[in-house]
């Protein structure tokens, strides 16, 4: 409801004055939707080249970095990956993965002088090996070393500094002794998969939990887990008429005009042959990034495990683009699977 209020005044705000108060007050009635982070795809060509492509994102968030030594000695790999403080406009927040204050500070201090503006600590990793070394989500069930890492932290570092956790590693209570302590620093933001650790990404959603969190916590708080279509985001939006900042993932790869969707942006005709120019650009931009070298196609093959959903027959078309090896291979897979095949979208 909130989306469609908003754009029946975006339109009307086209061809009337309304002042900027007014605008302002419809602005912020807009759902913001960040990228979520995902290690292999969202890096920087992917999203140099989706910005290009389509709209609604207002943030996009790295894949987590780790083991930070010291930045000058960032192998140049990584460092391309923080080429771009924006793009296209949007701004880019790194995220680490660290149990460190002293590598988080470096990081904090190292992406500063590159001219982001906010850093991003990863609480959520699920994965056992990460896990099991009390990192990401891991650290949950440990309030007292947050606090710690925390309180050196946010007295050392000049950007702004946010969070993205889980409900818990093994139990979704964990997080309610972690609300004192995130509400009694200044965290720029906290955004929450509601699931907890354990689960990795099976079973439900733990809206229950999500909702009761919602009065308690002071930083501004986005809404992550498994907002996959435009009707998911619309029984959100009404369950938790409070929030308004959403974290997509799987949804957003699945369907890259999701966020458009959501806002009711304006879409093109033919979403087919626009999906079709970005699979193409993201494509050659891959062969460019990493210099012709055959794993940019292991890259566009995990990207097209996500696409592949929006088809009329996901299977199928996954399918055609999971056995290829080479680039001639791979471009005449994608022709065919945009000859035979129908995008359906979200
Ligand atoms: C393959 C994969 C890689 C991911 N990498 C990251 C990461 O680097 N940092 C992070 O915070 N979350 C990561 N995530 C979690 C997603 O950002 C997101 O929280 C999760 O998929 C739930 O959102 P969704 O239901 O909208 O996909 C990853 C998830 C997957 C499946």
């Amino acid at each position: 409801m909130k989306t469609l209020y908003f754009c029946f005044f975006a339109k009307l705000s086209y061809k009337s004055h309304l002042s900027s108060n007014t605008l302002n007050y419809i602005l912020q009635q807009l759902p913001i939707i960040y990228l979520a982070p995902f290690q292999g795809i969202t890096g920087v060509t992917f999203r140099l080249v989706y910005a290009k492509h389509f709209q609604g994102v207002d943030k996009f968030f790295t894949p987590f970095f780790t083991t930070i030594h010291h930045s000058s000695k960032l192998p140049p790999r990584k460092l391309a990956e923080l080429g771009h403080p924006y793009e296209n406009g949007i701004p880019v927040v790194p995220q680490i993965l660290s149990k460190d204050a002293d590598e988080i500070i470096r990081f904090a201090n190292f992406c500063e002088r590159l001219g982001f503006d906010e850093l991003n600590w990863n609480l959520g990793c699920p994965y056992p090996q990460v896990a099991n070394k009390k990192r990401g989500s891991g650290m949950l069930p440990f309030p007292v070393m947050v606090e710690d890492i925390l309180g050196k932290v946010m007295n050392e570092i000049n950007i702004k500094f946010s969070i993205k956790c889980r409900l818990g590693y093994v139990s979704a209570d964990e997080i309610f002794d972690l609300v004192p302590i995130f509400n009694h620093y200044p965290i720029s933001g906290l955004t929450i998969h509601a699931r907890t650790g354990k689960q990795l990404y099976t079973g439900k959603t733990d809206l229950e939990t999500f909702e009761k969190l919602i009065p308690l916590i002071s930083p501004p708080l986005t809404y992550n887990g498994d907002i996959f279509f435009r009707k998911d985001f619309e029984c959100f939006d009404k369950q938790f008429n409070t929030i308004n900042s959403f974290m997509i993932g799987r949804g957003l790869l699945w369907d890259p005009f999701l966020p458009a969707k959501i806002k009711d942006l304006t879409i093109v005709d033919n979403q087919q042959e626009h999906i079709r120019q970005f699979i193409n650009d993201l494509y050659f931009a891959y062969r460019k990034q990493m210099n012709d070298n055959l794993s940019a196609i292991s890259v566009l093959k995990e990207y097209w495990s996500y696409l592949s959903m929006s088809f009329n027959d996901p299977h199928k078309v996954f399918k055609k683009l999971k056995k290829v090896n080479r680039f001639d291979e791979y471009e005449d897979a994608v022709s065919l699977v945009f000859d035979e095949f129908n995008w359906v979208g979200a």
